[in-house]
């Protein structure tokens, strides 16, 4: 059987985490894990019960009512709540802000790094997130800190939201000043750059360029 290997990407909203670490999973034909999606899903969860995402008492009191799953099928993850799937729901602009306030409850955090760390026993993947390098798996094979200037950041979430929603570029990029402040100060496992990770700049590389050198990182082992 081959030795399973995690890399983990890091790094701030809009700095193409996710594109990438879906592309290099396919490219090494591993399995992409996106730890953002268990957050936001928590978020909607949080929603449908008309809880407000600042009453970290009550959510911590319906943590125990939640049964989280991840299926990772062929690149396709399913995120589940109580056998409820979350879909486009997910990415939605109120449960991206709603997502990144009640991943600062430890309580929350410390559940979903124990089924992060159990996923990255059992498969060869890539994950992304904000803690991954440095809280959930400080010994992964291969760490990287993707970053952007805000400018470049803003302008790549707009592009993904426009058709979406009504919104201007000064308003995605307010929120991802916030989201970025709120996910860097939290206490328990703040957005950093992990020890030891190779950090890329992306503002100026195109996904294929970011890639390679991903993929360049890795083969030298
Ligand atoms: O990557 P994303 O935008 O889907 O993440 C949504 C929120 O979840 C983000 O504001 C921070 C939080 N998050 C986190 O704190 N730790 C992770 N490993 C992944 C996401």
């Amino acid at each position: 059987m081959e030795k399973i290997y995690n890399i983990t990407i890091d790094g701030p909203a809009g700095s193409g985490k996710t594109t990438i670490s879906k592309m290099v999973a396919e490219a090494l034909n591993i399995t992409y894990l996106d730890t953002g999606a268990m957050y936001r899903a928590i978020a909607c969860y949080v929603k449908s019960k008309k809880v407000d995402f600042n009453d970290t008492d009550t959510i911590v009191k319906l943590l125990d009512e939640i049964d989280l799953k991840v299926e990772l099928n062929q690149g396709e993850q399913k995120t589940s709540i109580n056998g409820k799937v979350y879909g486009e729901e997910l990415r939605a602009h109120d449960i991206s802000n709603g997502a990144s306030i009640v991943c600062k409850i430890p309580a929350i955090r410390l559940k979903m790094v124990d089924l992060q760390r159990e996923i990255a026993r059992k498969y060869s993947c890539t994950l992304d997130g904000r803690d991954i390098g440095s809280f959930v798996l400080p010994d992964a094979e291969f760490k990287f800190y993707l970053t952007a200037d805000v400018d470049t950041r803003a302008k790549r979430r707009w592009l993904q939201l426009k058709d979406k929603m009504d919104v201007t570029i000064e308003q995605v990029k307010a929120d991802l000043i916030e989201r970025d402040e709120r996910d860097s100060s939290r206490e328990l496992a703040p957005l950093c750059v992990p020890k030891n990770a190779f950090v890329l700049d992306t503002t100026n590389l195109n996904q294929e360029e970011v890639m390679s050198i991903i993929l360049e990182e890795v083969k030298k082992g």
